[in-house]
């Protein structure tokens, strides 16, 4: 049932228009290059997703002594009790000191946000932790059912603010699908979106298709839809929400500052986040930087960035050929010499995992520059992992798709190699819903060995352990109460 509000607005969606209370105004934001070297600057009313200059990617950047952000967590705290307003209930938009780059009347929100940290004894048992020292960020609950819904709220805004009548994206699937959502609920701009054919999950899918978005189906992969939708909103001046996108980073930024809330501003030891594009680890990088330059942080956790083994481009740079950010000197000949590889070997990025499903991740640069940060690690796991530790969080009650599962998978990892502590307090982050993708869910629990060896064992899934398997019976009240005394 749809509830309404002292605004009169009705949920559960609510499009912020025409808010006149205190915004930080944008003229202490703009876009500055990443490259130290460099460090150009545009301003925020620039559409660009890389630096004019030396091509590098952008930041968006404060002059925090005109900005007035928070000097401590009391105001944030505050608004969290004012739910009739739409920017103090939009988990995005609440912490709006942290991300003032927008005018107030172009903010856009849709109820984003309302996301859960839960800690998870259970699940903290197959980490090896110990049963207080898991924390699930379940970002499955955002109204598109992804974190997109956080950079999405904040790209959209600034899109609105600069004039866009369309707005374009490559996506594996919830990119697409919350882009789709946007447009749809606040009817400002078209949504067209690229995808690689056969390549993202019907649950996704579905979500654009009837959200009305232009979908256009790419013979080729994620890589190759990113490529394409680049020229294209290059070509046609179409507005681009892909995660080199900066502002949508700044969105993301706010999953962190919910974790911090909901930990009572105590930061973590570990962070642990699927890398696909690598926009999150990115965003959080920059967070917790930007929280430790404001004194509002201490200390800065450290950053686990889990690839799937079957596209793990940032562990083989990083974990294997040393690349590193480096103060900004990067050696970038190092990806591209492995990118020719790739391209001579024709290897196309492979995994159960579709979400992170991604070998030429856009952030690279800038999630180096979290790893530096976060003094972080990177590990890859295999799809049999992925699916495993899948159903000990669906086991735990909180459903979640497979690119998700990679971050307790990848935790499992690190504490067998003893990288994490078994006394280290640990926050996975859940990216998206179990309802996405039930295909690799139901595979995993199915009886039927054809639909697993097709769905799974196709991707060197050999094993269910953890299956829950529905249980066959013929039409026969005898035969159901049998099977219910052998089975209860
Ligand atoms: N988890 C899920 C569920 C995702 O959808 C994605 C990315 C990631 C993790 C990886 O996050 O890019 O920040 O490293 N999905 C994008 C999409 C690429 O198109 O929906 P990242």
């Amino acid at each position: 049932m749809r509830t309404g509000n002292a605004l009169g607005l009705t949920g559960p969606f609510l499009l912020f228009a025409g808010f006149t209370g205190i915004v930080t105004a944008s003229e202490a934001a703009f876009q500055e290059c990443i490259s130290p070297s460099c460090r150009a600057t545009y301003g925020v009313d620039e559409t660009r997703v890389g630096c004019a200059a030396c091509g590098s990617l952008l930041d968006v950047a404060y002059d925090w002594d005109r900005a007035q952000p928070p000097r401590d967590w009391e105001l944030l705290q505050q608004k969290w009790s004012r739910r009739h307003d739409p920017l103090c209930f939009s988990g995005v938009w609440r912490f709006r000191e942290l991300l003032p780059f927008a005018q107030p009347r172009h903010v856009v929100t849709v109820g984003e946000g309302q996301t859960l940290l839960q800690q998870a004894p259970a699940v903290a048992g197959y980490v090896r932790l110990n049963p207080d020292c898991l924390y699930l960020q379940y970002e499955g609950l955002n109204p598109s059912g992804s974190f997109k819904d956080n950079g999405m709220a904040a790209a959209f805004t600034h899109a609105r603010s600069v004039g866009a009548r369309r707005a374009a994206c490559a996506s594996t699937g919830n990119t697409s699908a919350s882009l789709a959502m946007y447009c749809a609920v606040t009817r400002l701009m078209k949504a067209v979106i690229f995808i690689g054919s056969g390549k993202i999950s019907y649950g996704k899918l579905s979500q654009a298709l009837e959200f009305g978005a232009l979908t256009i189906q790419i013979a080729g992969d994620f890589d190759d839809a990113m490529h394409r939708v680049q020229q294209v909103t290059r070509d046609l001046g179409i507005y681009l929400v892909n995660s080199v996108n900066p502002f949508r980073l700044e969105g993301q930024k706010t999953i962190m500052y919910r974790v911090l809330e909901a930990l009572r501003w105590e930061v973590p030891d570990w962070i642990v986040v699927p890398g696909g594009n690598l926009g999150n680890s990115s965003a959080f990088g920059k967070a917790f930087q930007e929280l430790k330059q404001l004194g509002l942080i201490e200390r800065l956790p450290r950053l686990a960035v889990i690839n799937a083994a079957g596209a793990d481009t940032l562990y083989e740079l990083f974990e294997r050929r040393g690349l590193r950010w480096n103060g900004g000197q990067c050696d970038l000949a190092i990806a591209c010499r492995y990118y020719d590889e790739l391209d001579a070997d024709r290897r196309k990025a492979s995994t159960i995992a579709s979400a992170i499903e991604i070998n030429r991740p856009v952030n690279l640069t800038k999630c180096l520059r979290a790893l530096e940060v976060c003094d972080g690690v990177v590990r890859r796991v295999s799809d049999q992992e992925i699916l495993d530790a899948k159903a000990q969080v669906g086991a735990g009650g909180i459903g979640c798709e497979p690119a998700s599962a990679a971050s307790v998978a990848g935790a499992r990892l690190l504490r067998e190699e003893g990288v994490i502590a078994p006394s280290d307090r640990v926050v996975c982050i859940l990216t998206g819903h179990q309802l996405k993708d039930p295909t690799a869910t139901v595979a995993y629990h199915t009886t039927d060995q054809e639909q697993f060896n097709k769905v799974l064992g196709s991707r060197g899934v050999r094993r269910a352990s953890f299956a829950n398997r529905a249980v066959a019976v013929p039409n026969d009240l005898d035969a159901i109460l049998k099977a219910l005394q052998l089975y209860s």
